[in-house]
């Protein structure tokens, strides 16, 4: 009898733009200060993509080092998912299939997953399932925005929260039980929809003239929900895996606000030491954000083989979810 076959992360890889938005920059567009922003937020500063440089170029870039770090050629990619918000065309082509066809992969499942600032976990649940289910072996799995494309600069209560940048991983398959995907849930309650939305669609409002262009966001009733719905969720899986925080080597929150990460950390009573942050240099990507903050964490030599992770994600829909997963890269 063949063993059991478990979903691994493989590789982690990253790409942030070259360009950076600070705090400085925002105070000469809206009426806003450094101050205030740290204060409320712990962002001092974001990354904007080029004009000519769409969500795919910058999930192309991430994916090629998560595909070299796995050992990996493109030809052994046989899933690619993306998450994402801001996909170069609403809604076909997928973005998906644009980084498979400009990374040369051919022939194989792609499809983009829309569930906003929880994306990275929706997508992670997918390609687990996927590997689980015996029919794949190495699924991409990415996480890419260019929120600044759907913010408007003249509003000072959104557009100092968001950035651009992209996060990819590789999910393979393990037989060890401590490389593997533990647990992954996730969740979502369309009745809070209408408090985080980026542009209407003319399929919902056919004879709407003034289509909403940018992304809104009630902020302060978003905050609410997500410190209370993220304390809840993190204390569940840790319970229904009967672990204690003290297990986890690296907490890699959704990089939102500060404010929230550490409510949730302080509910966890555990140490910042071991909170991967990078709220203060790239804002909130979204869907790009987990990866990002994974990504940095394993450039910093942090994050070694068999390290228990535990990821946390909310966004808009409302979603949310969380994962504990045994790190099982180089
Ligand atoms: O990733 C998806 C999930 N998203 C989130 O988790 C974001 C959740 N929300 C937040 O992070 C926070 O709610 C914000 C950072 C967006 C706002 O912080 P807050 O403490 O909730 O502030 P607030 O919205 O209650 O606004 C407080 C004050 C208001 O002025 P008044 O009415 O008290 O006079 C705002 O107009 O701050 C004002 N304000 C600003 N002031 C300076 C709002 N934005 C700014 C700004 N600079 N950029």
């Amino acid at each position: 009898m063949s063993n059991k076959i478990f979903a691994s992360l493989k590789s982690i890889g990253a790409y942030a733009p070259k360009k950076i938005l600070s705090n400085k920059d925002l105070e000469k567009m809206v009426d806003t200060s450094d101050e205030w922003i740290v204060q409320r937020t712990g962002i001092k500063e974001r990354r904007i993509a080029l004009d000519d440089e769409l969500t795919s170029d910058l999930g192309v870039k991430a994916s090629k080092l998560a595909i070299k770090r796995a050992g990996l050629k493109t030809r052994d990619i046989d899933a690619v998912i993306c998450a994402t918000l801001t996909p170069d065309f609403l809604c076909m082509p997928a973005t998906a299939c644009i980084i498979a066809s400009k990374l040369g992969i051919k022939n194989v499942l792609a499809f983009d997953v829309s569930a906003a600032c929880s994306g990275f976990i929706y997508i992670l649940y997918l390609a687990k399932s996927l590997i689980e289910s015996g029919v794949h072996k190495n699924i991409l799995i990415v996480g890419a925005e260019k929120l600044s494309s759907v913010l408007d600069y003249t509003d000072r209560s959104t557009c100092i929260l968001f950035g651009d940048g992209a996060g990819a991983a590789i999910i393979g398959t393990t037989e060890n039980k401590k490389e593997a995907i533990l647990d992954i849930q996730i969740s979502a309650d369309g009745d809070y929809a209408h408090l985080l939305m980026t542009p209407r669609s003319r399929a919902t409002y056919p004879k709407d003239e003034k289509i909403l262009q940018y992304l809104q966001m009630a902020g302060n009733e978003v905050f609410k929900v997500a410190v209370k719905t993220l304390t809840n969720d993190v204390v569940e899986i840790l319970s229904k895996n009967n672990m204690r925080s003290s297990q986890i080597d690296h907490f890699i929150p959704h990089q939102a606000n500060l404010r929230i990460i550490s409510a949730v950390r302080e509910k966890l009573d555990f140490p910042i030491e071991k909170t991967v942050l990078t709220v203060h240099k790239y804002g909130n990507t979204s869907a790009a954000s987990i990866p990002m903050a994974m990504n940095e964490a394993y450039e910093d030599k942090k994050i070694k083989r068999g390290d228990l992770l535990l990821l946390d994600a909310f966004g808009g829909g409302f979603t949310w979810g969380s994962s504990l997963i045994y790190f099982g890269g180089e």
